[in-house]
């Protein structure tokens, strides 16, 4: 599930040509149109969906659309690839303990929308992402994977956030792997791949 440039996505796809890599991209779905993840998407031969809240009366109404459009493609596990939308309980219902999401920053401290430039602004010296698998809370969920990234003291959100993304797209790969070869093991606060 994507809402953005879909770099998250891409190297997703790109690990998936290799049939050891143990999981697909079985479609691609949307919460707004025109975003350059869709392209890539379409350009590598995925299904896509778009399921915008602006088309729905209300949010429980959005969030069960999109439940019931993720759900058609029969998904294993459910990614959240920059995906900027908070599900509801619908959704949670349905797919709750088999979605993961990725934030860059280094959870609990600076979640929310804007977690990189919460770290500049605090002054944080060190940042990074984390991979977590999704709960009802905003980035609250049990942590799988984390990787640090330094601040440099020229940073501005944009040169921070490219540094950070180029990390987290490898751990993005590395979790969804090893969750599709191995299985999602989550007890309490803690996760990790296993059966
Ligand atoms: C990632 O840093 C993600 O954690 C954040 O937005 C970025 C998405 O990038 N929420 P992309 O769309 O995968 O390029």
């Amino acid at each position: 599930m994507v809402s953005g440039t879909g770099s998250n996505l891409a190297a997703l796809i790109a690990a998936h040509e290799d049939p050891a890599y143990g999981a697909r991209v079985v479609a691609v779905v949307a919460d707004r149109r025109g975003i350059r993840a869709l392209d890539i998407a379409a350009e590598a031969g995925i299904p896509t969906a778009v399921v915008s809240v602006e088309d729905f009366d209300d949010r429980r109404l959005w969030d069960a659309a999109i439940a019931e459009t993720v759900a058609v493609f029969k998904p294993d596990l459910v990614v959240l690839a920059g995906f900027m939308k908070l599900l509801g309980a619908t959704f949670l219902e349905r797919f709750g303990g088999r979605i993961i999401n990725t934030h860059p920053a280094l959870l609990p401290a600076f979640p929310g929308a804007h977690g990189v430039r919460d770290a500049l602004r605090y002054g944080a010296k060190v940042t990074g992402c984390t991979v977590m698998v999704v709960d009802e809370g905003i980035d609250t969920g049990p942590i799988l994977a984390q990787a640090a990234v330094t601040v440099e003291p020229d940073d501005d959100e944009a040169t921070l956030h490219e540094r950070i993304k180029v990390v987290e797209r490898s751990l993005l790969v590395e979790w969804v792997g090893r969750i599709a070869r191995d299985g999602l093991r989550v007890e309490g606060r803690h996760a990790e791949a296993g059966r």
